[in-house]
Parts: C-alpha cells; sequence; structure tokens
C-alpha cells in the first residue's frame, strides 16, 4: 500500500495483535530516519503498533525535527511551530489508520526526545506516556501544564557531552512539577543509546499501570 501524504514521510506498522493495542510514536535522533527506531517500538511494545516520521528540518543535509541555532541552543519560534505540526501529523494518523489518539506514547532518542519532551509541556493530553532517551528542557514555560499521572522514562548518560546532565535533570524536575511520574535511569556512558538502557526502559514499560496496554 502507497503511504498516505500525512505532512511527514513516515511509516506506520499496524498493531500485531488489533488495533486496541497502543501506538509507539517513534522519533529518531539527527541525521536518522523513520526506519531507525522501529527495532527498538517493538523491543519496547512487542503489541504496539507503531508510527515513524521523518524530521523535515535538514541540518546539513541531516534530518532533525526543528532548528537549533547551535548545539544545545534552539530555536524556539521553530520549536513550538514543530511540535504543533508534529501533533496535528499524529492527529492526522489516527483518522487515516484508525488508532486511538488517547492512547499513543513517544519514544525518542536525542532530537526526537527533545521535540517528544515539548510535546508533552505543550500538548498535555497529546501523549499517554514517553519513554525519552538522553532528552534536556527543550523550552522554558511560564505555566505548568497538567501532566498528572502520565509516566514519563527518561535514559540518560553521565558522561553526554551533547545533553548537559544538568539539562535533564531539569527537564525531569519540570515534568514532576506537573504531575507526571518520572523515572530517570542514569547510566554512566555518553550519547549514544546503549543496550544498558534500552533494557532498563523495557522493563520499566512493561510495569507501568497507567500506560496504555
Ligand atoms: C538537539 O539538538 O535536539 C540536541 O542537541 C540533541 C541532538 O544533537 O540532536
Amino acid at each position: 500500500m502507497e503511504t498516505p501524504d500525512l505532512g511527514f514521510t513516515h511509516r506506520f506498522v499496524p498493531a500485531p495483535g488489533g488495533s486496541a493495542a497502543p501506538t509507539l510514536l517513534l522519533l529518531h535522533g539527527t541525521g536518522g530516519d523513520e526506519g531507525d527506531l522501529l527495532g527498538l517500538g517493538r523491543v519496547l511494545d512487542p503489541s504496539a503498533a507503531l508510527l515513524s516520521p521523518r524530521g523535515k528540518v535538514l541540518e546539513n543535509g541531516m534530518p532533525r525535527f526543528f532548528r537549533r541555532l547551535a548545539e544545545g541552543v534552539f530555536d524556539e519560534d521553530d520549536l513550538v511551530r514543530r511540535t504543533a505540526e508534529l501533533a496535528a501529523f499524529v492527529a492526522r494518523a489516527a483518522d487515516t489508520y484508525s488508532f486511538d489518539r488517547g492512547r499513543v506514547i513517544a519514544v525518542g532518542y536525542s532530537n526526537g526526545a527533545n521535540i517528544a519532551a515539548c510535546m508533552l509541556l505543550l500538548h498535555p493530553g497529546a501523549l499517554a506516556g514517553a519513554v525519552l532517551f538522553h532528552a534536556m528542557t527543550p523550552l522554558v514555560l511560564e505555566t505548568t501544564p497538567d501532566l498528572s499521572g502520565t509516566p514519563v522514562f527518561l535514559g540518560a548518560g553521565r558522561s553526554d557531552p551533547l545533553i548537559p546532565p544538568r539539562g535533564t535533570e531539569d527537564l525531569a524536575a519540570r515534568l514532576r512539577a506537573a504531575g507526571a511520574e518520572v523515572r530517570l535511569s542514569w547510566q554512566p556512558g555518553g550519547h549514544a543509546l546503549t543496550q544498558t538502557e534500552v533494557e532498563a526502559a523495557r522493563v520499566w514499560f512493561r510495569t507501568q499501570e497507567a500506560l496504555p496496554s
């Protein structure tokens, strides 16, 4: 079947167990694409549907989900606009592929985790939960959204040169202040996604009763 034009180049893999299963919104890192996290999604939830868009911003030819002015310095106007665009894409995909938009869980790495964090903060209710690897506070809001009970796993590296540990700690604090149930899992390594943190996320995922299953 030809992939419908929903505004993002993307892959959709229907839930093997039927449409009652949750949908994982897979968001790759800088230089990645819509194929990158399909395997990770399957590891986290073998029964979920997978929706995986490709970031539309090109930085030296590398796809990203929003513009940055320098490493760790984000173009906030672009970030806000792209986050709304991504939320609208998910809503259109839910109509097109007939999945429940109230049962969408983001799984993001690096730049993809940062836009997912922004989606949690700016569009509370758009995500039922999130697994964010190597994320930081993407932008500072004057208001605190209501994320009561939303389960969020944050995987981080103590020596990550791109995501300073205090950026992840700040994100965890802001999500907790909004009422989210945050699990912050530290690994000794850097920016790469390791098997150990994927395993920690998998175990966490299985024990979250608040996540749709
Ligand atoms: C970002 O730009 O979102 C972060 O710096 C991580 C990355 O390098 O993609």
